[in-house]
């Protein structure tokens, strides 16, 4: 079984109040999920393997640590997780970034693809994969399931706010991908929302309602 990490850093929980308010305009929404983005990097990022290099201080030389060379690649879900990669960016440059577009359909719930482009060498990458909400889990299982369909092997998903019920449908189908959460709420409405939530990670982001 994989493993949820919640990551209940004071940072990371007085952002997340922030955006969960609905007086929360869309220019202070998206700085602050850029910058919960990147304090929950630091946690996603804990296990990157090492390696020992010889540098030279002004004093003398030494032995110290740098990550090994490990290529990684960030996979925003489209649209809300766009609003996630500066932040996972800011602490790792290198990484590439692939796409892949999923939208819930209101009524039945269920994740409808639009679109896929991915680094050509996905297989050879560690992936974080990033959407602020998971909800019925079903866009987070889907992207998971085209990512290793593409060949990709090594695979984490990171999210803001997710419901139980989610959480567990991500563990049932992928329980190779370890989850890193901001918060797990306390459940679903009848609508599909996340309770409390913050609404529409999407249209908040973007300012389309
Ligand atoms: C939101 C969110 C997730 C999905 C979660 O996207 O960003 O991708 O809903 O719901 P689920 O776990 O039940 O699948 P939405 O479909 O609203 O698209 P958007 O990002 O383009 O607004
Ligand atoms: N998608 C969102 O953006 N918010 C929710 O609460 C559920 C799905």
């Amino acid at each position: 079984m994989s493993k949820v990490t919640e990551i209940s850093h004071p940072l990371v929980l007085h952002k997340l109040s922030m955006i969960r308010s609905k007086d929360t305009g869309s220019k202070d929404f998206k700085e602050l999920v850029k910058e919960i983005s990147m304090l929950m990097t630091y946690e996603v990022t804990r296990d990157l393997n090492m390696e020992e290099v010889e540098i030279e201080t002004p004093v003398c030389k030494t032995k110290c640590k740098i990550v090994a060379g490990k290529k990684m690649a960030i996979v925003p879900i489209l649209r809300a997780g766009l609003g996630m990669v500066d932040g996972v960016l800011s602490l790792i440059p290198a990484a590439k970034i692939g796409h892949i577009g999923l939208y819930r359909d209101e009524e039945t719930l269920k994740p409808v693809e639009y679109f896929c482009k991915l680094p050509k060498d996905i297989e050879e990458r560690d992936v974080i994969v990033v959407d602020p909400m998971i909800a019925t889990g079903g866009s987070a299982c889907d992207a998971l399931t085209m990512l290793k369909e593409k060949g990709a092997r090594n695979l984490k998903l990171m999210s803001l706010i997710a419901a139980p019920e989610g959480i567990q449908v991500v563990q049932k189908e992928h329980p190779d991908v370890d989850v890193y959460i901001a918060s797990i709420d306390e459940k679903l409405n009848e609508k599909g929302y996340i309770v409390p939530g913050l609404g529409d990670a999407g249209d908040r982001l973007f300012g389309t309602k």
